[in-house]
């Protein structure tokens, strides 16, 4: 019989395998084991880490299948420990620095948004996340760090998407680029815009220059409460909408109506959160996204309902490997919510 007590007491003690994977991270730990395995001593010499400490700590991960445990007070690295690394395709790592930062803070008020429904960040921090980040450039730049690890994945439905006849696509709370990147370098004929917040736009522009791209893209900054900018065929939001309540999500689909011609195309890259009870990531980023944000993940049904009140019907959707591409049209355009 499953011993339920002590399941319960990992369950618990969860934040200490994240904190733990943080730390070693931090101390560039991955990487030093990247070429091959290496002894306690080597390791923390290098690394500038107590030896006993870093072995204590590397037998917490190798509990975890991120390093083995061998023979001479020797680790390796696992296949599933090198998405620690930051330069392995798919990493991690940022996401890790992440998760350890001011969301993990805001995550030990976590009971103010079971209370409200409402941001704990705010209550910690005194403002909500976006704003924030705008005056602290280092997390600000370690949160696009992060969501640029992600996007690798999470952007291949849209890449696969049939993107057929469109001209200009613009990407709408862009980031620093990354996704615009690789999308115009897989599609020759497209053009880009990339639109973020100002002090993030200047980022994107690096990104796109270096990527030998500048001369296909433009990047604008501003508030997309406010307007987003016109001249798209295609307007893309991704992981924009699951950040924000329904009625600040609804205004921002507005927003991309107003700026999009009749027969424009509405590209959402999200999660879909499964109706059944069974365990699912989109249901713990649905809680991280109120913890930080007082945003949701929504099911099917709940994209459906948000698309029809920003003047959208779903036309269509694409399972990829971390999200979902939901497609969607101007609703006088005799599309039908569910058709
Ligand atoms: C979760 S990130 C997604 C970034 C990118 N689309 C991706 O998929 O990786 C949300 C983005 O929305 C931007 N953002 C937040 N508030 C905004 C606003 N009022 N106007 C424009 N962009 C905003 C943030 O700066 C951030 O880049």
């Amino acid at each position: 019989m499953a011993d339920a007590n002590a399941d319960v007491r990992r369950k618990i003690m969860g934040f200490i395998v994240s904190q733990a994977i943080h730390a070693v991270c931090e101390l560039e730990i991955p990487e030093r084991l990247a070429a091959g395995p290496a002894t306690t001593a080597a390791l923390a010499e290098s690394a500038g880490a107590d030896a006993d400490a870093l072995r204590r700590f590397l037998r917490v991960l190798a509990a975890e299948d991120l390093v083995t445990q061998e023979p001479g007070d020797t680790f390796a690295l696992t296949p599933a420990g090198r998405l620690l690394c930051a330069d392995e395709p798919g990493s991690l790592r940022h996401f890790a620095e992440l998760m350890s930062g001011e969301a993990y803070v805001a995550w030990s008020r976590a009971a103010h948004s079971l209370r409200t429904g409402e941001a704990a960040f705010d209550a910690v921090y005194g403002s909500p996340y976006f704003d924030w980040l705008a005056g602290h450039p280092e997390e600000a730049e370690a949160f696009n760090r992060a969501q640029a690890g992600l996007v690798e994945l999470r952007l291949l439905p849209l890449l696969e998407w049939s993107w057929g006849g469109a001209g200009t696509v613009v990407d709408v709370g862009g980031g620093n680029g990354v996704l615009m990147s690789a999308l115009l370098a897989a599609r020759p004929e497209l053009k880009g815009v990339v639109f973020d917040l100002p002090h993030v736009v200047d980022e994107a522009s690096r990104t796109l220059d270096a990527a030998g791209l500048g001369d296909r893209a433009r990047c604008a900054g501003g508030d997309f409460f406010a307007g987003v900018p016109d001249g798209g065929d295609v307007y893309v939001l991704a992981q924009i909408l699951h950040d924000w309540a329904d009625d600040e999500a609804v205004a921002i689909l507005r927003r991309c109506r107003e700026a999009m011609p009749g027969d424009g195309v509405l590209l959402l890259l999200e999660q879909v959160v499964p109706e059944d009870g069974g365990p699912h990531p989109a249901k713990l980023l649905d809680l991280h996204m109120l913890v930080l944000l007082g945003g949701r993940e929504r099911t099917a049904g709940e994209w459906e309902a948000l698309l029809g009140r920003g003047g959208f019907g779903l036309a269509a959707a694409a399972q990829g490997p971390r999200s979902t591409l939901i497609e969607a049209r101007p609703l006088h355009h005799g599309v039908t919510p569910g058709s």
